[in-house]
C-alpha cells in the first residue's frame, strides 16, 4: 500500500524499443496521463507529453540533443529540467525519475 509521500512506480516499456535520439509517448493509465520518455546520450529523461502551452504531444516533436521542439508552435524546452527554453509556452513541463533495470524502464511519480 503507497502512502501519500510514497512515490508511485510505473514499468513503462522494454529498453531495447527505445533507441538512443528517440522519444517515446506512454500513457499512465492511473493518472489518465501521458509521459514521454527520452533516450540521449543513452541516459533516459522523462516528461509530461503534452506541450503547456496548447497539450499538443511533445513526443511527435524533434528531439536535438536534449531540447524537444513542439510541431505546433514552436516552443522548445530542456528535457533534463522542464524549462522553457522559447514560447509561446510559459509553464516548465514536470520532469519524472526514470530509471532502466533488466531491460525495462520504470519512471517515479
Ligand atoms: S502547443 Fe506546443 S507550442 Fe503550442
Amino acid at each position: 500500500m503507497t502512502t501519500p509521500d510514497t512515490p508511485t512506480v510505473h514499468h513503462l516499456d522494454s529498453a531495447d524499443r527505445l533507441a538512443d535520439g528517440s522519444v517515446n509517448p506512454y500513457y499512465l493509465e492511473d493518472r489518465k496521463w501521458r509521459v514521454s520518455v527520452a533516450r540521449v546520450g543513452g541516459k533516459l529523461f522523462a516528461f509530461d507529453d503534452l506541450c503547456t502551452h496548447e497539450a499538443c504531444p511533445l513526443s511527435a516533436g524533434i528531439l536535438t540533443g536534449t531540447t524537444i521542439l513542439c510541431q505546433c508552435h514552436g516552443c522548445r524546452y530542456d528535457i533534463t529540467t522542464g524549462a522553457v527554453l522559447n514560447g509561446p509556452a510559459i509553464r516548465p513541463l514536470t520532469v519524472y525519475p526514470v530509471s532502466e533495470a533488466n531491460g525495462v524502464i520504470t519512471i517515479s511519480y
